[in-house]
């Protein structure tokens, strides 16, 4: 059964890359540059749209490493493939909760703007468990809080009207029952970054 969020996202598509501002991108920079990521590395950029984390992933990985995105809308999915026709970026649509990918493939695994919309975040969360190197980090990433975003989503309405990050216990939980070693979940105004370290 198609998730309506497929066909939600396919529409928003060819207009994606204007919603983001210059300090957008140069915050995401930052939060990327935090993330120490060595040449050679293999990132996995889930629900990825049109690859607005690409460059910057890309920059640092170099040609012996690779970025992979995966998103379910064919639209945002194209879109990421054009915008970014380089050897080192792979773009994949398909569904975070069946990942077409072997164990322990990526050094690295993100989410941005994307986790509260995965409608089975256990599943997901097994597979980012699945394809992760043991050690190695998953970030969800946002650039406003889990109070601000609910609302964001709300006024929206639509199929994103439900959609948030879950409360700082259930993810405990969810992380834990994924058998991730560590969460941490920094949720302030401007920012909701969760950093969960693979076992
Ligand atoms: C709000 S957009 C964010 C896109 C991109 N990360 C960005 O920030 O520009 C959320 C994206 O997640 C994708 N998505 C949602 N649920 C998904 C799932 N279960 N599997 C794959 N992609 C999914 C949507 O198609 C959409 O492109």
């Amino acid at each position: 059964m198609r998730d309506p969020h497929q066909q939600f996202y396919d529409q928003l598509a060819a207009e994606w890359d204007l919603d983001y501002t210059a300090e957008d991108l140069e915050r995401l920079s930052r939060l990327v540059d935090s993330m120490k990521v060595k040449s050679g590395e293999n990132v996995l950029d889930l629900g990825c749209g049109t690859g607005i984390l690409f460059d910057m992933f890309r920059r640092k990985v170099g040609n012996k490493g690779s970025v992979t995105g995966v998103d379910f809308s064919v639209q945002m999915a194209r879109q990421a493939h054009r915008n970014f026709p380089f050897d080192n970026v792979n773009v994949v649509d398909a569904d975070v909760a069946v990942l077409p990918f072997r164990d322990h493939r990526f050094d690295l695994v993100v989410a941005f703007r994307a986790f509260p919309h995965f409608v089975d975040k256990r599943k997901a969360l097994a597979e980012i468990h699945r394809v992760l190197k043991p050690g190695a980090p998953f970030y969800i990433i946002h650039l406003v809080s889990s109070k601000e975003l609910a609302m964001h989503h709300k006024r929206r309405g639509g199929v994103e009207a439900e959609d948030v990050l879950p409360s700082a216990d259930d993810m405990q939980l969810m992380f834990s029952d994924a058998r991730f070693a560590k969460l941490t979940i920094d949720d302030h105004p401007g920012l909701y970054l969760a950093t969960a370290i693979n076992s």
